[in-house]
């Protein structure tokens, strides 16, 4: 087989949380997507939604799209269940609030420098979430 298939072979085998590069950059992409929420004007819509500190809300981030991704259910094992909708509505979420999530974790995964071609479909992922996350109603 050519490189490229086997390339492409072994990219379809592999774990989201693989192709990221495990545990040490998924950390650094999700510490990097709440330094950006805490900097940039653009996202100071969702920065208010959170407790003054971070900390905790990038733990269990990690935690969770660790399992998420198909590595290790960090979340799941300390936690249980996430119950991610239900978590997040004491929270007004509606496009607004789920773009700017979305273009954090972008420019957080460009920044940290994940692979366009594996950026790409995470942010189909992502967006499925987040926009599942919507619990404010507003006109289309
Ligand atoms: C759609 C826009 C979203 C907004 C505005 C939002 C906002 C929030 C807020 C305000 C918290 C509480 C953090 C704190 O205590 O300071 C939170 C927690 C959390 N969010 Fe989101 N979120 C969004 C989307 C997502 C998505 C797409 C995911 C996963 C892919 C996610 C995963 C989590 C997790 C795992 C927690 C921690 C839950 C816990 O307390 O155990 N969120 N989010």
């Amino acid at each position: 087989m050519s490189d490229a298939g086997e390339q492409a072979e072994a990219r379809a085998k592999a774990t989201p949380y693989e192709l990221i590069g495990g545990e040490q950059k998924l950390r650094e992409m999700v510490v990097r997507f709440y330094a950006l929420m805490d900097a940039e004007p653009a996202l100071a819509g969702i920065r208010k939604l959170h407790q003054p500190s971070l900390a905790d809300a990038t733990e269990k981030l990690f935690m969770f799209l660790s399992g998420w991704l198909g590595g290790p259910q960090l979340y799941a094992e300390k936690y249980g269940h996430p119950m991610l909708r239900a978590r997040h509505l004491p929270f007004a979420i509606g496009k607004a609030e789920r773009d700017q999530w979305m273009a954090g974790m972008s420019l957080a995964m460009e920044q940290v420098g994940i692979a366009p071609e594996v950026r790409e479909s995470l942010e189909a992922a992502f967006f499925r979430t987040a926009d599942w996350m919507r619990n404010r109603q507003e006109a289309d």
